[in-house]
């Protein structure tokens, strides 16, 4: 169907007095005595392009009017009369692609976002994700243009794997056949399924990305990770895209530099090439979101010892439902102080206790932390997971064993310890997380196509 995009409408003047047709779905329309006016967009810009219909050119205006039905228009590109240096066009001819009656559900100007998660096969057709996607790709294009810059080769890992690699028993389990009283035992009702061993869906890309990377020096991954959290947060999915690079001869100061370049990369990115969905979202989500992405930009972020950061916790006037001690986790709660009440800013706090972080992470002189940083952001808390990794094989044996696991199944893991080994480091990236950061949506759910919770897939 020959159409010019709206997009190239609104930016080439060029275009102005010539013939044109379009395509798109009515967003919203107007009807007066001599007049119609229709806006409609076509999904390649935030901003609608206004139809005008003189009723002595069109006969029966009112078929073309029908929010959410799709339109051929073709006519004059003229200048806007009321929006200075915009474009509009009156009609000549309006062809309907597919009528829409009023059970359209977006029949409002303004939806709640609870409400749009009900139908959320129709939402892309509403402005805030039709800028959230638009963001959204961009993003993914900044990801992988900083990567390539920087000589990093784009890799993919298996989504179905046998090893587990955070450890925490939240993999997905990949089955053909369902478990029956007729096994004797686990090991057999898995020694009969597909692979022949218990297989899932992979929860990170790390570790056969290490491997990539002790061939190809710096890799990245980009692709979907798995986790059966029962957690129903506004932060967790349980299919979230997860940005993983991975580099050879890197320690933990290095691949911190790495992730706060990447960061400020895509950022900037944003800024430079999507500031009209930037305008949306600050006023309609987050007032001051603008000074806030041109901030993280131009300053440096904090870095602070997990150490540091309990006794900052321990002196802060503020009731914690959970206990601030050395040796536990930090919860949402203290997250959100030190980077939303004590920074400001984007915070990597460094040097976690070794037994709440995972076995692969490289070990301290101190014999009691690890060289593991989570990078936190104001509003939404940990976006990234990094670490060293322990490139040593006794030390790495010695945590797998003291964390029960079975050592046969990383035997290829173990092997890049035992041939030409190197210090190298890594981090995953929560693709759902930036989004929401740099977007100031609050609900994780809000930034995905199809978010699948726990009870909820569709
Ligand atoms: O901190 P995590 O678990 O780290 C890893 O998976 C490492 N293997 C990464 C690496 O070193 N290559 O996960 C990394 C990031 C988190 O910081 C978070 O942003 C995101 O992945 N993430 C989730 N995002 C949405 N929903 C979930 N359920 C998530 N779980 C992790
Ligand atoms: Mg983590």
């Amino acid at each position: 169907m020959k159409h010019i995009d709206v997009i190239d409408l609104l930016k080439d003047s060029s275009l102005v007095n010539t013939t044109v047709t379009v395509c798109g779905w009515v967003r919203t329309s107007r009807d007066s005595k001599n007049m119609a006016f229709i806006e409609l967009n076509d999904g390649t810009s935030l901003k609608h392009l206004q139809i005008v219909i003189d009723k002595n050119v069109i006969q029966d205006s009112s078929n073309y009017l029908k929010l959410g039905s799709s339109l051929k228009v073709t006519g004059t590109l003229v200048p806007s009369l009321v929006q200075q240096g915009g474009v509009e066009i009156n009609a000549s001819s309006i062809e309907v692609l597919g009528a829409c009656p009023t059970e359209y559900p977006l029949q409002k100007k303004r939806h709640t976002l609870e409400f749009m998660r009900t139908i959320p096969h129709l939402r892309v057709r509403a402005n805030t994700f039709n800028a959230v996607f638009r963001v959204r790709s961009k993003m993914a294009t900044a990801i992988h243009e900083y990567f390539q810059k920087n000589h990093f080769v784009y890799v993919h890992t298996p989504i179905l794997t046998s090893s587990d690699c955070e450890g925490a028993g939240e993999m997905f389990t990949a089955t053909t056949i369902g478990y029956s009283k007729d096994y004797k035992s686990e090991e057999e009702y898995y020694q009969n399924d597909f692979f022949g061993r218990r297989a899932g869906l992979s929860v990170s890309g790390q570790l056969e990305g290490e491997m990539a990377a002790m061939g190809l020096g710096k890799i990245y991954t980009f692709g979907p990770s798995f986790r059966a959290e029962n957690s129903n947060t506004p932060r967790h999915v349980a299919e979230f895209w997860h940005v993983e690079p991975e580099v050879a001869f890197a320690e933990l100061d290095d691949i911190i530099e790495i992730a706060e370049d990447m960061i400020k990369y895509i950022i900037k990115y944003v800024m430079e090439n999507c500031p009209d969905e930037l305008d949306f979202f600050e006023k309609h989500f987050e007032k001051g979101l603008k000074e806030k992405l041109a901030n993280v930009v131009s300053s440096d972020f904090k870095v602070l010892d997990y150490t540091e950061a309990i006794e900052l916790l321990k002196k802060a006037d503020v009731e914690f439902e959970y206990p601030v001690e050395w040796g536990a986790d930090l919860q949402t709660e203290h997250e959100r102080y030190i980077t939303e009440k004590l920074f400001n800013k984007p915070v990597f706090v460094t040097n976690y206790p070794k037994d709440i972080k995972s076995f692969y992470m490289k070990q301290n002189p101190d014999g009691k932390t690890v060289a593991a940083t989570d990078l936190l952001v104001p509003g939404v808390g940990e976006i990234i997971g990094c670490s060293e990794r322990e490139a040593d094989l006794d030390k790495l044996l010695a945590a797998m064993k003291s964390k029960n696991m079975t050592l046969d199944e990383y035997s290829d893991y173990l092997d890049l310890r035992r041939f030409g080994s190197v210090p190298h480091s890594g981090f995953g990236l929560g693709f759902e997380r930036i989004i929401m950061y740099v977007t100031g949506i609050s609900n994780i759910r809000d930034v995905i196509l199809f978010p699948r919770t726990v009870g909820n897939i569709r």
